[in-house]
């Protein structure tokens, strides 16, 4: 026997990161059976195989071992809690959930299922391998559950490998350093969102100012015109007396208060920025946005004075 120390051996197979999947099939008196497993992995492309092993000591062994079928649900990252349920031994894991009588227990979410066929059965010391050959592959758009450590995680990919800022020699590099797309999307979008608010007589000005009222119990009309201002908006105190005449903000000594008719339309214009919002962001996965929003809000922490935002 090798002298392998088992915590280390455990340690160094950790740093290997998988996805985790649920393994179902059905025992001798047609119960439904499932496992979560991490040790999938891909055999051969042709034909379509695919394995995972079990440990022996496990309460499905039986059940996996005579049947000749089996599915493999890749989970997505909102299904740790399903991965928790399936790795509790021998608990009633499909309860509560509708599975079909006639065939595999197939799970209706998932990132990735493989219908599979047993092709091979080995030993592997503790554990069995089961080689299956796919029949059916089904596949959503779900960013995968990832396993590293021990512990869950979620994908994110990697950033460009040698980004090095603005290198005056490379004009592409210059052209997609971080502030040439930040302020080339700051064009784009001001735009976007004047056109947008255009039909609802607002400009993009009046309604930063609409929000920074609308967000505050009666702030004072020298505060805001300072954080604005220091914002870079030019001729805040013009949008602001053309939102008063038209009754959307009411003045009162120093005082603002929006009217009734400024919130309806300030609504109004949140709705028609979010439906433009969901364009530009449509094909970008939950993962992807939640990383734009975490680095821009970075970039704004250390590009502002901590006072900017104009939303306390
Ligand atoms: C992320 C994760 C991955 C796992 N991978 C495997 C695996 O590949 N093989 C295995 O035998 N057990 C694995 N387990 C443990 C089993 O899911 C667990 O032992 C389960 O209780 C077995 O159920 P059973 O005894 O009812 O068959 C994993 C558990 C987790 C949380």
């Amino acid at each position: 026997m090798p002298d392998i120390d088992q915590k280390n051996f455990r340690t160094a197979l950790s740093r290997f990161a998988t996805g985790v999947t649920v393994v179902t099939t059905r025992d001798s008196n047609g119960t439904p059976v499932g496992v979560t497993a991490n040790s999938f992995n891909s055999v051969s492309l042709n034909p379509p195989m695919v394995l995972w092993s079990l440990a022996k000591t496990s309460k499905s062994m039986a059940a996996f071992s005579e049947a000749d079928r089996f599915a493999i649900h890749i989970l997505g990252s909102h299904q740790r809690d399903l991965s928790d349920r399936f790795a509790s031994r021998g608990a009633d894991k499909f309860a509560g959930m509708e599975v079909p009588t006639d065939s595999l227990p197939l799970l209706d979410e998932f990132a990735a299922r493989f219908i599979c066929r047993t092709a091979h059965q080995y030993d592997g010391g503790d554990h069995k391998i089961f080689v299956g050959e796919v029949l059916e592959i089904d596949v959503r758009d779900a960013d995968p559950l990832l396993f590293l450590a021990g512990k869950y995680g979620e994908a994110r990919r990697a950033p460009p490998e040698n980004y090095e800022g603005i290198d005056p020699d490379k004009a592409r590099v210059g052209a997609h350093s971080i502030t040439h797309m930040i302020a080339t999307l700051y064009a784009q979008i001001t735009d976007r969102i004047q056109t947008r608010l255009a039909p609802i007589s607002l400009n993009h000005k009046q309604l930063v100012i609409l929000i920074a009222v609308g967000h505050q119990e009666q702030p004072k009309w020298s505060m805001i015109k300072q954080k604005v201002e220091s914002a870079g908006m030019v001729n805040a105190e013009a949008e602001k007396d053309q939102l008063v005449g038209n009754n959307l903000l009411k003045e009162k000594d120093d005082a603002l208060t929006i009217t009734d008719d400024g919130r309806a339309r300030y609504l109004e214009a949140l709705s028609a920025i979010k439906a433009l919002e969901e364009e530009y962001c449509a094909g970008l996965t939950r993962n992807e946005l939640a990383e734009v929003q975490n680095a821009l809000q970075s970039i704004i922490d250390r590009t502002g004075d901590g006072d900017m935002s104009i939303i306390d």
